[in-house]
């Protein structure tokens, strides 16, 4: 039998992913990260390990304080609202966290004004005089992103103070070409100003010997070395007015840049769970010279936060320092980054209406590996691979062998032990292989533990092929020899699910139902399941089409296309656009009006094909179970048609009885969950109780073509 003697049972592990801004909704891009940590956080629980995930929203600096402004909003309501959409996003793709809290919170000031007061009284703080640009109407200083001009590098237009949208280039705001002021449009001066430093050369010498603890991924610690070779320097952690974030505490009308305060909001927002749980020490966690493992899941790109600032501070403020850093590459598609115009720069939202999270978490898991290299979400690949592996070999394995257990042993796994040679070493290779897929976990070589689980899946079908339960069942006196093979059949499918479970949770759930067991814990990989009766088998798992991701990224780019739209004309409405595109084309030939940019220009023969039809509605009734749908019966003179049409919010079914309108005739019937829908009817509006039913002047008759 295998052992995992060497597994430390009472680990107290308190693991991070980075916190999301909230200025944007989350992408596929980031649910990489997520993901990652989510399968390395469920596997140290499923192995016993006191393992605690917490995250929270970045909520402060200047980029959501604009993004709320763009959208009339308080910076308070945008990240009250972004929280909810990154919950729900998170929640969809079945991310665990512990705790989801947010840096705008009473637990973080208290540790970030405790950090920076612990670091200013030891002298890390230095206050220094700088020349920053002034708004000279507005008697201001500007953040970076409240200067606007040209690009030093490239020469683009209407570029940020910080960086060039189109160049990449970043730059001191000092040295963007015709500079102006986005708050009052006035040429911003010069001006001497007294800023606030982190005194980070003073950590030179523990930073060498944290990099060195052993602990960082090869990749990280070189990078991190060769910054601290080149030498380091005294960080900005100021900002004056107007910013959103925490106020300094002795210094009036300046604020923590948000890069101080974002780390910090693991710190709160562990606080927070243990305000909330009542039997977590926070210090045990957190104290210098804790035994707690303390690991931060982030993207390559802001390795420099967490590996030179963050440990610094810490220490200044005699706080602990992280275990290690777990850095991950980036997401790219279809071996691009990914695009907006190619429809690839894929919400997590808009991936959830199309197809289901474990599909994407085990793709990830499949490429993930330990060191930074970038992964490429390949579309093609993520189809075939999820088909191939999950739905041919994994619950395939299951569905050939749960029928022939209801039908010869009334859903009872076989008691009598496995004697022939084949299943038994097939089973005891299967156990003893737990041990080193967990290896593969811990060490986060996630695509290492997936290739040895599929390699064991292949040999489980290779089994059931040889031993053709399907031929032995058509003669009852090999019944038991039949039962016997799949519930071999059946004990190599639980093990390769205790394996997966950390990748595949929602499964996993399914899964122990369908074999009625508790809860499958990584230990269980010791014992098999005999003499026990298991549930009818119902399909695990769809096969994922590729019309679902062209779906995907059609939708991808229809939003892509709104938003642009909106970002052009912020103020003017679509409505007015439609009714004037002629003028609007022949005055601005070449820029695409508010409507193009949502659905492409057509010809008048594509136009043709869409048979507009008066119809009045005969009959109209809400559909159980349905908060949308009316159901509604429309006369079109010579036919009558069934149509659902989603406008329940805005129209009482009795009020439509009688009335004209207009219909799309020859849409294709839509099967729905309630019945066909035979057509569609046309209404103009945003929804809920603005929905608008088109009518036509009177004299219409039912069945008249719209031209
Ligand atoms: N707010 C900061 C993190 C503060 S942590 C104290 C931030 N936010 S972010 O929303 O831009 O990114 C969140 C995480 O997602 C980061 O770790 C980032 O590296 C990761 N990713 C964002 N885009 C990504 C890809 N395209 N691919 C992989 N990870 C990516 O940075
Ligand atoms: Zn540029």
């Amino acid at each position: 039998m295998t052992s995992d003697a060497t597994v430390p049972q009472s680990r107290d592990i308190l693991v991070t992913s980075a916190l999301p801004y909230a200025n944007g909704p989350i992408h596929l891009g980031h649910m990489l990260e997520y993901i990652q940590t989510d399968i390395w956080v469920r596997f140290q629980k499923m192995r016993g390990a006191n393992c605690h995930y917490v995250c929270a929203d970045d909520a402060h600096g200047t980029a959501i304080m604009l993004k709320a402004e763009q959208l009339g909003r308080t910076p308070e309501e945008q990240i009250a609202q972004v929280k909810v959409e990154h919950e729900r996003d998170f929640a969809g793709f079945l991310i665990g966290f512990d705790n989801y809290y947010s840096t705008h919170s009473p637990e973080n000031r208290h540790f970030s004004e405790l950090i920076y007061a612990r670091n200013r009284d030891k002298g890390y703080i230095v206050a220094r005089e700088i020349t920053q640009l002034f708004d000279p109407e507005k008697q201001m200083f500007l953040a970076d992103r409240f200067v606007k001009g040209t690009c030093p590098k490239c020469g683009a237009d209407d570029q940020y103070g910080d960086n060039c949208e189109v160049c990449g280039a970043t730059y001191p705001a000092q040295e963007l070409k015709n500079p102006r002021s986005t708050i009052s449009g006035a040429t911003p001066v010069l001006k001497a100003n007294t800023q606030l430093f982190f005194d980070l050369p003073r950590f030179q010498a523990m930073l060498e010997k944290w990099i060195r603890s052993g602990t960082l991924q090869e990749g990280i610690a070189n990078k991190l070395e060769e910054w601290l070779s080149a030498g380091l320097q005294q960080w900005d952690i100021s900002r004056e007015a107007p910013y959103f974030g925490f106020e300094i505490p002795d210094h009036p009308g300046k604020y923590f840049y948000v890069w101080l305060d974002a780390p910090i909001g693991y710190m709160a927002s562990f606080k927070n769970l243990c305000e909330r749980r009542g039997d977590l020490d926070f210090d045990h966690y957190w104290r210098k010279d804790s035994t707690a493992e303390l690991y931060h899941f982030i993207g390559k790109d802001i390795i420099s936060f967490h590996g030179l600032f963050w440990p610094a501070l810490l220490t200044g403020a005699d706080f602990r320092t992280p275990t290690a850093i777990c850095s991950h590459g980036f997401v790219t598609v279809n071996g691009q980054k990914m695009s907006k115009s190619r429809g690839t720069f894929i919400k997590a939202e808009t991936y959830l209406r199309h197809l289901t999270p474990e599909y994407l978490r085990y793709y990830f898991a499949a490429k993930l590996g330990s060191r930074i290299d970038d992964i490429d979400l390949n579309l093609e690949d993520f189809v075939q691979r999820v088909n191939a592996d999950l739905v041919n070999k994994v619950i395939n394995l299951a569905s050939r062998c749960a029928g022939f257990i209801q039908k010869k042993s009334n859903g009872r796994l076989s008691a009598a032990p496995l004697r022939d040679d084949v299943a038994y070493s097939l089973l005891q290779d299967f156990m003893e292989a737990g041990t080193e897929i967990g290896e593969h976990y811990e060490q986060r070589e996630f695509s290492k533990a997936i290739r040895n689980i599929m390699a064991l899946a292949d040999r489980a079908n290779q089994y059931i092929d040889e031993q053709k339960p399907w031929a032995l069942a058509k003669d009852p006196q090999q019944d038991t020899q039949v039962v016997q093979i799949c519930s071999v059949g059946l004990n190599l499918f639980r093990l390769l699910m205790i394996y997966l479970k950390p990748v595949l949770p929602q499964l996993s759930v399914e899964v122990e139902a369908f074999l009625a067991i508790p809860a499958l814990r990584w230990q269980d990989h010791r014992h098999l399941l005999q003499d026990h009766s298991i549930l009818p088998f119902k399909p695990l798992m769809q096969r994922v089409e590729m019309r679902q991701i062209d779906a995907m990224i059609e939708e991808t780019k229809t939003e892509v296309a709104a938003e642009a739209a909106l970002a052009q004309a912020p103020t003017a409405n679509a409505q007015a656009a439609s009714t004037n595109a002629q003028g609007a084309a022949t005055q601005e030939a070449a820029k695409p009006t508010a409507i193009e940019a949502i659905a492409p220009t057509i010809q008048i023969d594509d136009f043709a094909k869409v048979d507009m039809r008066v119809a009045r509605i005969l009959h109209a009734e809400a559909v159980e179970g349905a908060d949308k749908l009316l159901k509604l019966t429309l006369d079109l003179g010579t036919e009558t048609r069934t149509v659902f049409a989603g406008i329940k919010s805005a129209y009482a079914a009795e009020t439509l009885v009688g009335r004209l309108t207009v219909m799309v005739a020859n849409l294709a019937p839509r099967k729905m969950k309630f019945g066909v829908s035979e057509g569609m009817v046309m209404a103009a509006g945003p929804g809920g109780k603005e929905i608008f039913l088109l009518s036509p002047d009177s004299g219409a008759q039912p069945g008249m073509r719209i031209k």
